[in-house]
């Protein structure tokens, strides 16, 4: 069977105009920085901000201009190793562990790249108008906001390696509460439609449509809150064995974790939240962030039995939270744009799931083992990338980015 084809969902006008946008967007992000904070990687899984402001030029140059543009040359050849993260099909990579050592190119030089190559993709939508074209474009565009995402992550991170916890932007606001009172939902059972359907822009691996059982279950009318997550805490929760899986024990003991990251005390023994916009005094009513699938799972077994409302409680198959988001999305404000939420499901191809044609076929298909699906979208991620059917996904240790969860419970 042959793998799927992209196909554009929008004209050749919108995407020029998405594009414009998502490349301003990209070093909007970069104008409180300096040099020295795009330089620094602070881990392994981290990327410097120079780095994803390259990559996603790179991704433009190889995978579009290349192809198509008529006497392509290499802006710079060795480029094409420096910035490749993980496509096999395209050659040689620089390590991952190593980006934040790469003094060369400058941020100036890859400023200047990123100009050139911008004028050449607009160049080649003018002049080759092709659905095959328009398609990888917009591929590039929703690859870009991905990263916009991530420099936003990495640089939060990095910064809080800082002793003096500086702020990335002074003037904004962190998460913010949540004002509902918690309820459960009755859940959509039966039958159930997942994944994306016709048009619109979507990953390869929300697709394709196909039916899943939910059984009778209930679900959060909101995230869990930072105070729900300190009674957690409170009644010893990293401390205790009986809430965690095996692995997430032995991840705690071996990371000495005892709270979500970021979270952090003054003199006075306060409760703090390293955000973007500073070390701020927790917001009890906000959501908890930043918390590992491990963590997820251990509240939700520690929930179940010791907060009442609660009772039943266990992380939401994606399927659960897919068809609650499409047929409620009024009875709750944070399903999108405050934290991922992390599900009990595995990161598995779709029944009948293709991966799309050409070195395309590497971006998402490859990673479906050992990993975990998040719903929703987050405060960081990009106005117009959010999705009911969006799959994000990561390691169950992982915790930089902005993970949070809802809980759901078998029955009514
Ligand atoms: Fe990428």
């Amino acid at each position: 069977m042959l793998n799927k084809t992209l196909s554009p969902s929008l004209s050749g006008d919108e995407i020029l105009e998405q594009f414009h946008l998502s490349r301003k967007y990209s070093t909007d992000l970069i104008l409180n920085l300096s040099p020295e904070d795009c330089q620094a990687q602070s881990m392994e899984d981290a990327s410097p901000a120079k780095w994803h402001l390259a990559h996603v030029t790179w991704f433009y140059e190889v995978m579009v201009l290349k192809p198509f543009e008529d006497n392509f040359t290499y802006w710079n050849p060795e480029f094409a190793v420096l910035f490749n993260s993980y496509y096999n099909g395209i050659g040689d990579k620089h390590p991952r562990s190593k980006r934040g050592l790469l003094t060369r190119p400058s941020l100036d030089e890859v400023l200047e790249w990123r100009k050139n190559i911008e004028g050449r993709v607009i160049k080649l939508i003018n002049e080759k108008f092709s659905a095959e074209v328009l398609s990888l474009i917009q591929l590039g565009i929703n690859h870009e906001q991905q990263h916009q995402e991530l420099l936003l992550t990495d640089i939060h991170h990095l910064l809080s390696n800082n002793s003096l916890f500086p702020a990335y932007e002074p003037q904004g606001h962190p998460l913010s509460s949540s004002k509902q009172s918690f309820q459960w939902i009755k859940g959509v059972s039966g039958l159930v439609e997942i994944g994306h359907e016709g048009a619109g822009f979507h990953f390869d691996n929300e697709g394709p449509k196909h039916h899943a059982l939910n059984q009778i279950h209930s679900i959060g009318n909101r995230v869990v809150s930072n105070l729900e997550w300190l009674q957690f805490i409170e009644d010893g929760g990293y401390q205790n064995f009986q809430w965690w899986l095996d692995a997430g024990w032995a991840w705690l003991q071996s990371e000495k974790i005892s709270a979500p990251l970021y979270w952090n005390k003054d003199a006075q023994n306060q409760l703090l939240r390293f955000s973007l916009y500073g070390n701020l005094p927790l917001d009890m009513n906000a959501p908890v962030s930043n918390i590992s699938y491990f963590e997820a799972d251990a509240f939700a077994r520690w929930a179940k039995q010791n907060l009442m409302e609660y009772a039943g409680a266990r992380l939401p198959t994606e399927f659960e939270w897919e068809a609650f988001a499409k047929s409620n999305t009024e009875a709750s404000d944070d399903l999108f744009g405050k934290v991922w939420q992390w599900t009990s499901s595995n990161y598995t191809p779709y029944p009948g799931y293709q991966p799309w044609d050409g070195i395309a076929g590497e971006y998402n298909g490859k990673f479906m083992v050992n990993q975990m699906v998040l719903r929703g979208s987050s405060a960081y991620t990009p106005v117009g990338h959010s999705r009911v059917t969006y799959r994000n996904f990561f390691p169950t240790q992982a915790r930089w980015q902005m993970t949070g969860l809802r809980l759901a419970k078998d029955g009514i």
